[in-house]
This record gives C-alpha cells, sequence and structure tokens, in this order.
C-alpha cells in the first residue's frame, strides 16, 4: 500500500484544472464501440486502471483496441461474432464494466467466466443478474456475486421491468441485453439516473424511445460504427470544485467538464447550501458541456433526501465534506447504496472525517453533519483510502483545510479514476 503525505491547510488555491475524460462515458465509449461491427473512434478517453480493465475484457472477446495518439481505434467483428475467451474474465475493481458487460454478453453461444478484485467480489450483482435471467440469461451454478459463470445463451427475450433501486448501471446493462432480445424492453426507474447510455446509442444508430419515468429499447438492433468525444468527467472535476469553494481566497477554473443534469447534482446541492458557482455552457448536443468557475463560498445546512442522490452519488463523500464547514446541521437520507460502492462509503467517510475533527453520525442510509468544524488533528494521523478511490482523493481535499500533519494510506486507489490527481494537486 502507498503512503502519500497530504498538504495540510491552504489559502488561496488558484489555477485551471483540466480534468482527465468521464469514466463512466469512456466505458460505454469501449463498449458500444465493441458492439457495433467496424471501426469505432474514441477522443479524450480516460486513460486508468477501470478504463484499462473495460479494454482487457474486451480484447480477449477479439476486439482490437489501440491508441493512436489521443485516439482510441475500435476494431470489432460486432457482438455477434465475439469470441469465446481462453481465460476467465477479470473486471478487477471496476463495476461498471462488470454489470453492463453482463447484459452486453447475455447472448453469447459460449461459457464465460467473470472474476474480479476482493471489492467487486463483495458487490451485488443479483440487481442486475436477476432481470437479465427474466430475460432468459442462465448461469451455470446460482450467483449473487462474483464469481459468476455465463451459460451459453443464444435467445433473450424483451421484458417489462422495474427497477428496484435507482442505478444507471442495471438499467444500462437491460438496455444492452435489450437490443439483443427478440422483443421490445420497457425499463422504468424510479429516479433519473445518469443516461449516458441512452444518448451514446443514438451516435451508434439506435434511437431509445423514452416516456416519463419509462425507456422502450427497440428489439433485435444493430450497431452502426462512430466517433465519440469524450468530455472531462464531472467526477474529477468535483474535487476541484469542492476545494475552490471550501479553501479561503480560492478562485479555480474547471474548463470543458461534461455538465449532463444526471451528473451535476453537487452543483445544485451546493447551490442551495448558498454558493454559486457559474458555469459558462459550452456545447447542449450529445452530452453538454461547460466551464464552471469554482471560488470560495460561505454554506449552510440543508436537507438532502432520496430523491436528490442520484445525482450526485459519487459526489457524496465531498458533498459531506462541504457540509462539515457549512452552517447548521445537514442531514442526508436515502443514500443507502453508499454502502455498496468500492467501500461502504457511509463507514469510511463517517470514520476517516472524524478523525479530523468532523462531527458526523453515520445513519443507515446516510449521514448527520454538524457544522461548521475546524478540521484539525493534533498530532500526525494517517488516514485511509479504504482501497477506494473517491474517499483517498475527498481526503486530500480534506486536508487543505486540516491543520496537522496528515499521511494517506492506500494512495494507489486513485489510479482507477484519476492517475494525475496528486499532480493536478500540487500545480494548484
Ligand atoms: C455508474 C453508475 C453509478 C455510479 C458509478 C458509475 C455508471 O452506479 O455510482 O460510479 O457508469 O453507470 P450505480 O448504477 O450502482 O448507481
Amino acid at each position: 500500500m502507498t503512503q502519500q503525505q497530504l498538504p495540510g491547510k491552504r489559502t488561496h488555491l488558484t489555477g485551471t484544472v483540466h480534468v482527465p475524460g468521464d469514466k463512466s462515458i469512456s466505458h460505454r465509449a469501449l463498449m458500444l464501440g465493441s458492439m457495433a461491427q467496424g471501426t469505432s473512434h474514441v477522443e479524450h478517453i480516460l486513460e486508468a486502471e477501470d478504463v484499462q480493465t473495460t479494454m482487457r475484457v474486451y480484447r480477449q472477446l477479439g476486439v482490437t483496441i489501440e491508441t493512436q495518439g489521443a485516439t482510441t481505434v475500435i476494431q470489432s467483428p460486432g457482438f455477434a461474432r465475439f469470441s469465446a475467451p481462453s481465460q476467465t474474465l477479470d473486471f478487477g475493481n471496476s463495476g461498471t464494466t462488470l454489470r453492463l458487460s453482463l447484459g452486453v454478453l447475455a447472448k453469447q453461444p459460449f461459457e464465460l467466466d467473470m472474476s474480479g478484485d476482493a471489492s467487486l467480489q463483495q458487490r451485488p450483482m443479483g440487481r442486475v443478474l436477476n432481470p437479465l435471467k427474466q430475460m432468459g440469461l442462465r448461469t451455470v451454478t446460482p450467483a449473487t456475486g462474483l464469481p459468476i459463470q455465463l451459460a451459453p445463451n443464444r435467445t433473450l427475450n424483451g421484458i417489462q421491468y422495474t427497477l428496484p433501486v435507482a442505478s444507471a448501471q442495471v438499467k444500462s446493462a437491460l438496455i444492452l441485453a435489450g437490443l439483443q432480445a427478440s422483443q421490445t424492453t420497457r425499463i422504468t426507474e424510479p429516479i433519473a439516473t445518469r443516461d449516458h447510455t441512452e444518448r451514446m446509442l443514438s451516435a451508434f444508430g439506435v434511437t431509445l424511445a423514452r416516456d416519463g419515468k419509462t425507456l422502450t429499447v427497440p428489439a433485435e438492433q444493430k450497431l452502426t460504427p462512430a466517433t465519440v468525444t469524450v468530455p472531462s468527467d464531472f467526477s474529477s472535476a468535483a474535487f476541484w470544485l469542492t476545494a475552490g469553494v471550501l479553501v479561503p481566497e480560492s478562485r479555480i477554473k474547471l474548463p470543458a467538464v461534461g455538465m449532463n443534469p444526471t451528473r451535476t447534482g453537487l452543483i445544485q446541492l451546493l447551490t442551495r447550501m448558498g454558493a454559486q458557482i457559474p458555469v459558462q455552457m459550452q456545447s447542449t448536443t450529445g452530452e453538454p458541456i461547460g466551464d464552471v468557475l469554482a471560488q470560495t463560498q460561505q454554506l449552510h445546512c440543508i436537507k438532502v433526501t432520496e430523491v436528490d442522490i442520484p445525482a450526485v452519488i459519487d459526489e457524496m463523500p465531498l458533498l459531506v465534506l462541504a457540509a462539515t464547514q457549512a452552517k447548521g446541521v445537514t442531514e442526508i437520507t436515502g443514500a443507502e447504496e453508499l454502502r455498496v460502492k468500492e467501500t461502504d462509503r457511509i463507514d469510511a467517510v463517517t470514520t476517516e472525517l472524524n478523525r479530523l475533527g468532523a462531527q458526523i453520525t453515520a445513519l443507515p442510509d446516510g449521514f448527520r453533519i454538524v457544522g461548521p468544524t475546524a478540521l484539525h488533528v493534533t498530532e500526525p494521523t494517517t488516514v485511509h483510502s479504504h482501497g477506494d478511490h473517491r474517499i483517498g482523493m475527498m481526503l486530500a481535499i480534506a486536508s487543505l483545510l486540516t491543520e496537522g500533519t496528515i499521511t494517506l494510506e492506500g494512495a494507489e486507489a486513485v489510479a482507477i479514476s484519476y492517475p494525475t490527481f496528486f499532480n493536478d494537486l500540487a500545480q494548484l
């Protein structure tokens, strides 16, 4: 495990950070490019461990994926002609790769063995396997999590399905399987989740209909190759956005960030807490993109409930950090999904920020945060990433507000989504 000395209390963070490509969109570009027969191109793909995992998996299925300068070139025989991998597919730490791929690979005429790291083995897969089984997917042995062995399968049926949890990964898996089914599939989501799959599919020649909360996926589709540009990741920009808002006398510019409204809940919630965060929109077609300016702001407490959660799900550790600096008691509920992320993020955020003097109580489905608290440690203190990239990076931002000496253990986890994070931090 790598230990990293964190910077400690700062003022005057100024500069411009060009954050790397969006992780969710990079995964989808590789998967849809692999499903389409022919040559697709991806610009500004995220170079990080989770995306490497997706590349490795689809290469094992017979897809050629090469980097040519800033462009990733995907040459695929199409999903109907994937080849049987000679080895187990290893999904590493990547829940998105595994869950979406269960949909992509639900109708392959050969057996598929799937594994992943210790964290991924703990994560619930029944939520995606159960509806896929209703569509006709079969596993060799009963499985609700890794390891999973898919049995050869030649048919999928369309279903009508209401998601019991608001999950873009489950929705996307059902869309990607539905495209291969013999009948139409209808998916209803209780609260809107990120819609990158739906948006990108139209670039690959498939249009889904949406009626309120229900999506209709047409049967027996073929994808046509496409060129996709990945915007900068809002979830990575969120670290600098939060730093800019919380660290005194700061002004941080974040150019050309993905501004899909299903992802930017952190901006809405910080605004509800009293912040002003100017966004200059650059483009609104496909994936919207904008320039964000983060400046120091005074915050007050708010109540965050279930309807707010999907659009801020990956930024929740940062929202809790912000709430430690806000006046009053912030309550966050309806966020039990945080317990089944790369680690239990309710426990990890509470334990680690309280080590720095925060006053956070973990709730079964969220947090109660008393603010504002002056974060400080009286002796050199080690905080832990819990092997979770977003916890590690949130703690680095927390250190900018904390009096005293802090070391981060498990700093290598940042490479999952943002390998250049510590360089960008040093530059500010
Ligand atoms: C993701 C969806 C979300 C999110 C994850 C990426 C995606 O997960 O937390 O980091 O790319 O579809 P859930 O679908 O489990 O909510």
